[in-house]
């Protein structure tokens, strides 16, 4: 297996979910990505220890990897990636997550699976190639969801506009309204309404028109 490569893509990958969102240095933002697989790693990890020795039924060692574990994750990791800029908008977090993904599917488990094939660890070449299948379950379902996403936006987007239309179209009948109603002058009582209200409206529907206001 070629771990340069691996490694290489890995850091990309990782480097990916930072760019554009600050001015941290490229340095720092490795470091920080290479920090937080070491305490996202350790937050499982403590997890698999907890239940073992609960299993073992050992109370005081469960209690001390729990706890441990969730200063990991909710204090170490959640801080690195607040300062890292890991989370962004849903599309784009989905983005970097299809890469990620992707990445595990054609690079990371391939190599891993083919090395251990060669090694004869047929065992775990075949445990990474049901996990690479199962990598490709989840890139499919968010890029389902990143295209949800965006017709859902395009829909929202639609009817926006359709909307605006229609307040653009009920302004300008107002506005004829009460320009009829001034032309005609203080007449009936429906032309006096109109009229009296018409002087004050259509000049203000003829602004929000000209995009005055
Ligand atoms: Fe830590
Ligand atoms: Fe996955």
């Amino acid at each position: 297996m070629n771990t340069g490569v691996i490694d290489q893509n890995a850091t990309a990958t990782a480097m990916k979910t930072t760019e554009n969102r600050g001015t941290l240095n490229q340095e720092t933002l490795g470091n920080l990505s290479t920090a937080m697989h070491g305490e996202a790693f350790a937050y499982v990890k403590y997890l698999l220890y907890a239940e073992h020795a609960r299993e073992g039924g050992n109370k005081e060692l469960t209690d001390l990897f729990e706890k441990t574990a969730n200063t990991e994750r909710f204090e170490h990791y959640a801080e690195e990636a607040q300062v890292a800029g890991l989370v962004s908008n849903d599309a784009d977090n989905l983005k970097v997550a299809i890469k990620g993904e992707s990445y595990e599917i054609d690079i990371m488990y391939l190599e891993c699976a083919q090395t251990a094939k060669v090694a004869k660890d047929i065992p775990v070449a075949d445990r990474f190639e049901e996990i690479r299948h199962d990598e490709m379950g989840h890139r499919d379902a968010f890029k389902i969801a990143l295209a949800k996403l965006k017709s859902r936006k395009e829909n929202l987007d639609a009817t926006t506009n359709h909307r605006s239309a229609a307040v653009v179209r009920r302004r300008w009948r107002l506005l004829r309204v009460f320009q009829m109603g001034r032309t005609r002058g203080p007449g009936d009582s429906r032309d006096r309404r109109a009229y009296r209200v018409g002087i004050v409206f259509s000049r203000r529907a003829a602004l929000t028109l000209s995009g005055s206001i």
